[in-house]
């Protein structure tokens, strides 16, 4: 279960009633959360982010035309935001696949429909992907911190068809519950946890694994048709989850696959 957490709102400076709104939607939405305790919308006035770091350290999410964006420090705002999607699906436009299309698409080849569980949604990058690229695909966007679901949910839903909006089902829980509570949903299972080694520790993704729960030990999962993982190639979590492990010499980061059988009869 989630840490509890504490949350302030605000709007960007150059603000408007639209603006207004969503923080007051947020405010309904988040002090409903069992994870939150506080949440307190602030005046933005005309104070910078590092000013408004300055005398208290909560985090804090900005509302701005672009969406939202969630600041554990003043520094490296977490955000829906689709630069690598967008050159993947620019390169998918040339037939140059990403491996986890290249995996989905051996998989799903006698599939009408399909779920897809993504079970460490994070930055939702690997979610819109499969959104945009399988319309025969459900997608169950599963994300723990309740902030980090928040803000990239939201984000997320500016950039979706209303096709897509169906499709998507965001979900603030930790995936191992999840599955275990819906397994006849639970087709595709991926899990791309965050990989210590690879970590550039100024970027956004380091930013992210600064403010979230890593467990001491990744619990394994039984409840999934096919599972896929990605993770660091010399990561312990291919054995763990008894995965076979696709070798990709040129880069550091590796997908292991298993299939149950007779998941579906079971
Ligand atoms: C490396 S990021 C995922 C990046 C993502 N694939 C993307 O495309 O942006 C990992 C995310 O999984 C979340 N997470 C880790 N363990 C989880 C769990 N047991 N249940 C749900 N979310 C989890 C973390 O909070 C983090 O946001």
């Amino acid at each position: 279960m989630n840490t509890v957490t504490n949350i302030r709102i605000t709007t960007a400076v150059k603000t408007n009633a639209s603006l207004y709104k969503q923080v007051e939607d947020a405010f309904s939405v988040l002090s409903k959360l069992a994870s939150i305790q506080n949440v307190q919308i602030i005046k933005r006035r005309k104070l910078t982010i590092n000013q408004l770091f300055q005398r208290d350290t909560t985090p804090l999410i900005v509302f701005e035309s672009s969406g939202p964006k969630l600041y554990f420090t003043p520094d490296t705002p977490i955000y829906f935001h689709l630069d690598t999607v967008k050159v993947k699906l620019h390169m998918m436009k040339q037939r140059k696949m990403p491996v986890l299309i290249e995996m989905l698409d051996e998989i799903t080849t006698d599939f009408t429909k399909f779920n897809f569980i993504d079970g460490t949604m994070g930055f939702g990058r690997d979610t819109y992907l499969i959104l945009k690229h399988y319309q025969q695909a459900h997608v169950y966007a599963i994300e723990q911190n309740p902030l980090i679901h928040y803000v990239i949910s939201e984000g997320m839903k500016r950039y979706l068809t209303e096709d897509e909006l169906r499709r998507i089902h965001y979900i603030n829980d930790d995936y191992h519950n999840w599955v275990e509570q819906y397994p006849e949903l639970v087709d595709i299972l991926y899990l791309d946890h965050m990989f210590e080694e690879t970590l550039d520790e100024d970027d956004r993704m380091g930013e992210l694994s600064r403010n979230i729960e890593i467990p001491s030990e990744i619990k394994s999962v039984s409840h999934f048709e096919y599972l896929i993982v990605k993770a660091h190639y010399k990561s312990e979590i291919f054995k763990k989850f008894n995965t076979i492990q696709c070798i990709r010499k040129s880069t550091k980061t590796h997908y292991g696959l298993r299939i149950n059988q007779n998941y579906k009869f079971e």
